[in-house]
């Protein structure tokens, strides 16, 4: 599917849709911009239909009218903005991701998307919102698949702006889109199809297209530079782990240019080891790899997005499995700062990867550590499907982060380091345990990866909750969500 823009009046393109944005109303009150207009042109019955249907123009909302020959557009929907006076990047996506949604079930293909008053600020939201909403991951449809007929072909955004200058706009908005389309991708992809050495090779097609340095650590150079806790997780596998980094550099940094490093958990399948899972916990846990696919698929968008921060994306990819190579509940590991880590679960394996991977990445010279991972059941508890729990040794660092999630329209919350739970992961024969017991389960785990942060201003998100959706909504299907791409990219745009 195309997107593209255009300079020109909407209203006069023939499409199969015309996506016009509306500010919210009283029931009954006036159509704004657009709208308005084309009630002028349908001779008052595009907002008799809508007093009609009680439609008011909220947030997301939509309404599809069809034009009956009276317009060169076979149908207008009307895409809720919300109240004019509280307009925020996250109004334009939810209006243009729903209203492309209910454009393409409503059948067309061909779309138009006219823009409200402001466009510089919502042309980018805008594209970004269309490619996100109209995502698919259905390459493994066969044959005996009803494959709906329904898809958009292509969306026309016409606006104002010279047809250059907003092509180059809508180009930035693609680009995050593609960079969450590929976290999608990837946590889709089934655990047989993405291993460490897959995802690698997915790493090294994004490094080779986008002219990053790579370095890549298998088996003998985790060896060699003491990483005891990553290589214990990936043992029981058939297939080697990979500690990956890509590195992206500025091209003119300046003199608030810093060093930022992204660390991921990237479990490309989590059995639970011999602390094996239940049938039910082991179904979604092909995406237990979400916090590098965000890390690969934010790296993705950074030049587009002109970072003029240095940024170390480092994925710590293992596959926890179960063989008479595997690790053990009461084996004892030394990660590469020289902690001891008694096991008490294999299936805490998430914290034991992101460990040697922190560890690395401070050592690379990173001024601050962001880490990612699918990390606790016990976030979910916590938060609940769709948010996002933050950890961070630093103010600072946590309220950048907590702004960016916010201008992404991503939910976060951020959670306490209480000191005094330290004493649950305390080992009595090594340094620490890797399981603090149920209480408080997602804080003993950003308390456990608190040891390896090296003590640099660092943060941790758990995205268990929010990584995979149990239904589509906004402009995000149901699925691999990609979540955190489009926060990591507000954060390291700053
Ligand atoms: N990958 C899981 C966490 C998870 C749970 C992610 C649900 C997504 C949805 C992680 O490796 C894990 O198994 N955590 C254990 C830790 C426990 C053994 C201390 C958990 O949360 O039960
Ligand atoms: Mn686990
Ligand atoms: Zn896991």
């Amino acid at each position: 599917m195309a997107i593209t823009y255009k300079q020109g009046n909407a209203a006069e393109l023939a499409a199969d849709a015309l996506i016009v944005p509306v500010y919210a109303r009283e029931q009954g009150g006036a159509l704004s911009g657009l709208a308005a207009e084309l009630d002028g042109t349908l001779g008052g019955d595009l907002k008799a239909l809508a007093d009609a249907a009680e439609y008011r123009g909220k947030r997301g909302g939509v309404l599809v009218v069809p034009t009956l020959g009276k317009l060169p557009a076979k149908r207008v929907v009307l895409a809720g903005l919300g109240a004019a006076d509280a307009q925020s990047e996250e109004s334009v996506r939810l209006a243009y991701g729903s209203a492309i949604t209910a454009a393409r079930d409503a059948g067309a293909r061909d779309v138009v998307a006219a823009l409200p008053d402001s466009e510089a600020v919502t042309l980018e939201q805008a594209a970004e919102a269309v490619a996100l909403a109209t995502y698919r991951f259905d390459k493994y449809f066969g044959t005996a698949h009803a494959v709906s007929a329904k898809e958009i072909t292509g969306v026309t955004i016409v606006g104002d702006t010279e047809t250059a200058a907003g092509s180059s706009i809508i180009a930035v908005g693609l680009a995050v889109a593609n960079g969450v389309a590929l976290a999608r991708d990837l946590e889709n992809e089934p655990g047989s199809v993405i291993n460490p050495v897959t995802f690698a090779e997915q790493a090294e097609a994004v490094a080779r297209e986008q002219g990053f340095e790579l370095e890549i650590l298998g088996p003998a150079e985790m060896e060699a530079q003491g990483m005891g806790a990553i290589l214990a997780v990936g043992k029981g596998s058939a297939v080697e782990p990979r500690l990956i980094r890509l590195t992206y550099r500025p091209a003119n940094p300046g003199p608030e240019s810093r060093t930022i490093g992204l660390v991921g958990k990237c479990i490309t399948f989590d059995t639970g080891g011999y602390s094996i899972k239940t049938y039910e916990g082991m179904l979604e846990m092909k995406s237990d790899m979400s916090g590098g696919a965000a890390v690969l698929g934010a790296m993705t968008a950074l030049k587009a997005i002109n970072c003029p921060h240095t940024v170390h994306g480092v994925i710590c990819a293992a596959e926890n499995m179960i063989s008479g190579e595997a690790f053990r509940p009461g084996d004892i590991l030394t990660a590469s700062n020289g902690v001891t880590i008694e096991i008490l679960s294999t299936d805490a394996e998430g914290r034991l990867v992101l460990a040697d991977g922190l560890v690395y990445t401070a050592r690379q010279g990173a001024d601050e550590l962001v880490d990612l991972a699918t990390l606790t059941g016990a976030v979910v508890v916590a938060l609940g499907e769709g948010s996002t729990g933050l950890f961070a040794n630093n103010d600072e660092l946590a309220n950048r982060l907590l702004a960016a999630a916010d201008q992404a329209g991503e939910h976060v919350w951020r959670l306490p380091l209480t000191p005094f739970h330290e004493e649950k992961i305390t080992s009595d024969i090594g340094d620490i345990k890797n399981t603090g017991g149920r209480g408080g389960g997602a804080i003993t785990a950003a308390l456990f990866l608190q040891h390896f942060s090296e003590g640099l201003p660092w943060a941790h998100l758990d995205i268990a909750g929010s990584a995979r959706a149990t239904k589509s909504s906004g402009y995000t299907p149901k699925g691999g969500t990609g979540v955190m791409v489009r926060t990591l990219l507000n954060y390291v745009a700053k």
